[in-house]
């Protein structure tokens, strides 16, 4: 059955979908898929998910502009792609399975640099999914589609979007592309609205934002194995004590983080206490609400 939503919510799921799936655990891996593509697998997360999402898959193919070490057996696919490159994403995606789309400008920049990675390429994936019949992706959106919200506003899945910047601005599209795939062509998505995804939190913003590795990797399983996702939002952050985000609209993927930034608040809060007006302390975006403007000169 299709869902007709773009943003699924646990009332849209068909009642015999509707239980809490037991949690699974990386000791625990469902079968794995025959062909996972992970693109943007050079970069800080990719580097982190090849080891982490090998349970999940025969064979992860693994893409990125920037060169990579090289393939580890049969188990590993590597190759070189530029996401802007409509042919080259097209040959990508043919034979895998799913796809885990992490590649692209992760910060702040000019929309020209913007436009090639992140809007034209998350198009050449959803396009590519339809052409070779993919029927999952997993999208890293990011929380600098709500950058623009106030730090002691709490949103959900259906908050509306304020990006904080181009970058933003291209994740707020990829989600809506993942929407219109779905409600066109029955492509399933999961845009995971990622916090904060590095080893240890590093500023105060992060102790609310920040998403360890463990819960990522657990959050994707999740994002691939749950049965009838239509497009479904989540914020990606980990069981923190103060957060911003309310994941009770994905509540059917039955993701339980286990990891917290209260193991790292005390070294966190001995940094010097930013100004009462500086933007990390007022937007959920932090930095990247006051970045620009570009190219006045
Ligand atoms: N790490 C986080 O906390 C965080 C937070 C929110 C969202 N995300 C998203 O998760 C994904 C991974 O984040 P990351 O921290 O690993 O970022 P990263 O910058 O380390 O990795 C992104 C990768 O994409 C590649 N890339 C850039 N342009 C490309 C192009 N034109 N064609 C092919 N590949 C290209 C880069 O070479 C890089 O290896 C990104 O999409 C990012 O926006 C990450």
């Amino acid at each position: 059955m299709i869902i007709a939503t773009s943003h699924t919510t646990t009332d849209d799921i068909p009642n015999n979908n509707k239980q809490s799936p037991a949690m699974t655990t990386t000791a625990n891996a469902p079968a794995p898929f025959n062909r996972l593509l992970l693109t943007g697998a050079a970069g800080g997360l990719g580097k982190v998910l090849r080891q982490s999402l090998r349970p999940y898959a025969k064979v992860l193919r693994l893409s990125d502009i920037a060169e990579m070490a090289p393939a580890n057996g049969e188990h590993e696919e590597v190759v070189l792609c530029d996401l802007a490159d409509k042919a080259a994403v097209h040959q990508l995606v043919e034979g895998v399975d799913a796809i885990l789309h992490f590649g692209g400008v992760s910060v702040e920049r000019p929309f020209e640099e913007i436009l090639g990675a992140n809007i034209c390429g998350v198009f050449h994936i959803y396009e590519a999914a339809r052409r070779h019949g993919v029927k999952r992706v997993v999208f890293a959106s990011s929380n600098h589609v709500i950058g623009f919200h106030r730090q002691d506003a709490i949103l959900d899945a259906h908050s509306p979007r304020r990006p904080d910047g181009y970058y933003g601005l291209s994740k707020s599209y990829g989600e809506d592309l993942a929407s219109f795939y779905f409600d066109r062509y029955g492509i399933e998505s999961v845009s995971i609205r990622i916090g904060s995804s590095f080893p240890e939190p590093n500023n105060r913003r992060m102790l609310s934002t920040w998403l360890s590795y463990r819960d990522l990797t657990q959050l994707l399983e999740r994002a691939l194995y749950t049965p009838n996702v239509g497009h479904t939002v989540v914020y990606g952050m980990s069981a923190n004590r103060d957060l911003w985000w309310d994941n009770h609209l994905a509540a059917h993927l039955g993701y339980q983080p286990q990891d917290s930034s209260e193991a790292f608040r005390e070294r966190v809060e001995a940094q010097p206490m930013p100004a009462a007006d500086d933007p990390v302390r007022l937007f959920q975006g932090g930095a990247f609400a006051a970045a620009g403007p570009f190219g006045d000169d």
